[in-house]
């Protein structure tokens, strides 16, 4: 990527602990002197955050898996080409609470949509901007759908089966052992402490691999 920023995002089942993480990440960053913001996916504006709400609000009506695909990638056109891209570009870093990847897991390996079809999708809207790390933050799916379920309320995605969220933690794992150099998998499943300390390790590799 040509930005100055660096752009990490990071991705999991649900209940692995993310929003915890990216606040821990954010700090980190932020003690050694680095300029970063924190985001999310779908949302991250107000529009995208609208779409946000259409996708996650449980309903009677069945959702056609395009339809769904075309509301993550509209979310996340405008979330890219008016929050992600203008701040990369002043030389913030951006942490995004998911992104495409997501889309490859839930969408593609959850629903069944080809994943050419999404690749295709992740081209006309991101051309050829990919994060610069993800951090898969990787648990057995019982030990996570636990942890969502304490919450309360489940959103349309949380209603799904365990065999669901099974099929998008392999496509993850998947992606990360086909491109180990941009993934970085953390175990999830350890203490906290553990998981807070390898992610705040590898916010500062990353910052130190640039000097
Ligand atoms: P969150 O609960 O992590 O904020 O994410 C909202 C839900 O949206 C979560 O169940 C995963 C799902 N999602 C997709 O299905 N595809 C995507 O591309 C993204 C970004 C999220």
């Amino acid at each position: 990527m040509s930005s100055a920023g660096r752009f990490i995002t990071f991705e999991g089942t649900e209940g692995v602990g993310k929003s915890t993480q990216i606040s821990n990440a954010a700090e980190t960053l932020k003690a050694v002197g680095v300029d970063c913001i924190v985001t999310r996916e779908p949302g991250g504006t107000p529009m995208a955050e609208a779409i946000r709400e259409l996708l996650l609000a449980p309903r009677d009506e069945p959702v056609n898996d395009l339809t769904e695909l075309l509301l993550m990638f509209a979310a996340r056109a405008q979330h890219l080409h008016t929050l992600i891209l203008p701040a990369l570009e002043k030389g913030q870093w951006v942490l995004c609470d998911r992104f495409t990847d997501a889309t490859f897991a839930y969408q593609g390996g959850g629903r069944g949509v080809p994943l050419e079809r999404i690749a295709l999708l992740e081209n006309l809207v991101q051309g050829d901007v990919r994060p610069d790390h993800v951090v898969l933050l990787d648990a057995p799916v019982e030990t996570g759908m636990t942890r969502a379920r304490n919450r309360g309320q489940l959103d349309r995605f949380e209603q799904e089966a365990v065999s669901f969220f099974q099929r998008i933690r392999d496509t993850y794992l998947a992606r990360a052992a086909a491109e180990p150099a941009r993934y970085n998998i953390v175990d999830a499943a350890a203490p906290l402490e553990a998981v807070s300390a390898q992610v705040s390790e590898l916010m500062c590799k990353f910052q130190s691999d640039l000097l």
